[in-house]
């Protein structure tokens, strides 16, 4: 053990954990983060958010060559997939962004401690990497050691021909036939990938509906849209084992509520039915870490554990298993460990599904409005009234703002649509600094633009769109 103690020892380097450590680092504490896999950005950078959306954008240029290019008058030859290269553009994407958090560290010397931790003791994290061991002291210990793919019983993860995302981000070749069991984010956004390169996809899902927790009409229009993409559903389906050979794979499913077994053939099954917490080896049941049923690790209001010292941030504590809300809280801990009050708005996180088109949400929907029993407006503007969208070929969709009756502050803000993902900033912005609609509505828009949709739809709140 070296003499040094730190001020904070991070264990995952992924967007909560070296945001934290960054941030940390900034405000003058002397931080070590530990990371095992090898590569810092998590499961975010490595094998999730980068990768996939490298792979989004890839596959939507190669979409748009074949179905699009034509009618704006741009003629190709026979448009060809060259995947290898597809795929090493991704792997260089995802390369230099974990190289550049290895640069981030070193300018903020924050130490980079490459090994599993474990939590030996209050204060103390043993760090095994092969052979070696070695122990780190740290004044304040942040666990942030994310999450991994939910186990489904019956489907049994091989990586080539039931996959995982992970496994889904680098397959070899296009299949002809691929089916994605849940038709959440990952469902949709890799399904996508690989129904524009050419897969017939077909989703099962458990539920009535596709994309679980979305506003009601964003759920009807991207199951519209997706089903004349191509994609097809079924849903209310449960899927009850899948078995992998040479010819390929069967699924065997079964109407949720009861019904006959059927099976479904596919030359790959990508599972991805939710994340689940987690914390192997990192010594919590010795340590008396708490954690709730589902085996999110529980914090209070500071993320501080129920044993003193050590924190917890990310997918690891649960809620919203996205890497802002991660980055957010690493922030906020890293202030709070220096005596400032950081803090998140959990009520002002986006949520952003990159397909095409896009679907982005902040606060509210109608639906949690209606149960809570609160009274709301809405003004809802469709792209194929904004002429930036027709301009883009791109009108698929509409922006949605609900705004309270009687004050006309924004509770929620629903996107389907071109860019719905950086529209929803606006909005993020607007509930942030507590705005109405009409703050919104007056707010200057460039022309052409795709956010003039956003001021329609906050002008269409009073009843007062121009355009529709
Ligand atoms: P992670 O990113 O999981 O990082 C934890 C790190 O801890 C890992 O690198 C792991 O190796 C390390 N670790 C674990 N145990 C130990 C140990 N004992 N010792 C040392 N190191 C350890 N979110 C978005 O916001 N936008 C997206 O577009 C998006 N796309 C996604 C696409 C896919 C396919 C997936 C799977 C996820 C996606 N997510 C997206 C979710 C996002 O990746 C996570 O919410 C985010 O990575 C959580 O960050 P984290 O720091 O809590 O944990
Ligand atoms: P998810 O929770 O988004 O969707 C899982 C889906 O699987 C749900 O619709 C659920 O009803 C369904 N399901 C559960 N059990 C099932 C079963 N047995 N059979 C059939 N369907 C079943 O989880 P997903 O897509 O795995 O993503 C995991 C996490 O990663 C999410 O929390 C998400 O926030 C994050 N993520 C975020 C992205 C983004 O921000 N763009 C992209 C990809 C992932």
């Amino acid at each position: 053990m070296t003499d040094q103690t730190y001020d904070l020892i991070v264990i995952g380097g992924g967007p909560g954990g070296y945001v934290a450590a960054i941030r940390a680092a900034q405000l003058g504490m002397t931080v070590a983060c530990v990371e095992k896999r090898g590569a810092l950005g998590g499961t975010c950078l490595n094998v999730g958010c980068i990768p996939s959306k490298a792979l989004l954008q890839s596959s939507h240029h190669f979409d748009s060559a074949v179905r699009e290019f034509a009618a704006h008058g741009v003629k190709t030859g026979k448009v060809r997939l060259d995947l290898e290269t597809m795929m090493k553009r991704k792997d260089s994407v995802v390369g230099d962004l974990t190289k550049g958090i290895e640069f981030l560290f070193k300018k903020n010397k924050v130490a980079y401690v490459t090994g599993a931790g474990e939590i030996t003791a209050a204060g103390q994290v043993t760090v095994t990497a092969g052979k070696d061991k070695q122990a780190l002291k740290g004044e304040n210990i942040l666990i942030a050691t994310g999450s991994g793919a939910a186990p489904l019983p019956g489907v049994e993860i091989d990586e080539k021909q039931i996959v995982s995302s992970t496994g889904a981000l680098s397959l070899a070749k296009v299949p002809k036939e691929m089916v994605v069991i849940g038709g959440g984010a990952i469902g949709l956004e890799l399904g996508s990938v690989w129904r524009r390169l050419g897969a017939k996809v077909a989703v099962v899902e458990f539920l009535d509906a596709i994309l679980p927790g979305m506003d009601g009409e964003v759920v009807k229009q991207m199951t519209r849209t997706l089903k004349k993409q191509g994609m097809t559903f079924r849903l209310a389906t449960k899927v009850t084992g899948a078995k992998a050979s040479k010819s390929g794979v069967v699924l065997t499913v079964e109407a949720r509520d009861g019904g006959k077994e059927e099976s479904l053939k596919a030359d790959v099954v990508l599972a991805a039915i939710g994340r689940v917490p987690y914390t192997d080896g990192l010594g919590l049941d010795a340590l008396g870490v708490e954690r709730d049923k589902r085996g999110f690790i529980t914090v209070d209001g500071d993320f501080q554990t129920n044993v003193a010292g050590v924190f917890a941030i990310g997918d690891v504590i649960g809620g919203a298993m996205l890497a802002h809300k991660a980055e957010d809280e690493g922030v906020a801990v890293a202030e709070i460990l220096s005596g400032q009050s950081g803090h998140v708005n959990y009520g002002a996180i986006p949520g952003v599904v990159y397909t095409w088109p896009e679907v982005a949400a902040v606060g509210h929907t109608e639906e949690h409005l209606k149960e809570a029993g609160v009274e709301y407006t809405a003004g809802k503007f469709p792209f194929t009234a904004n002429s930036r969208a027709r301009c883009n070929a791109d009108t698929d969709g509409f922006v949605k703002i609900l705004a309270d009756a009687k004050t006309d502050r924004v509770l929620g803000v629903h996107i389907v649509g071109p860019a719905a993902g950086d529209l929803i900033q606006e909005a993020v912005l607007a509930m942030e600094f507590g705005a109405s609609a009409e703050d919104i509505a007056r707010t200057c828009h460039a022309h052409p633009g795709l956010s003039e949709s956003v001021k329609e739809a906050a002008l269409a709140v009073a009843g007062r769109a121009i355009h529709m």
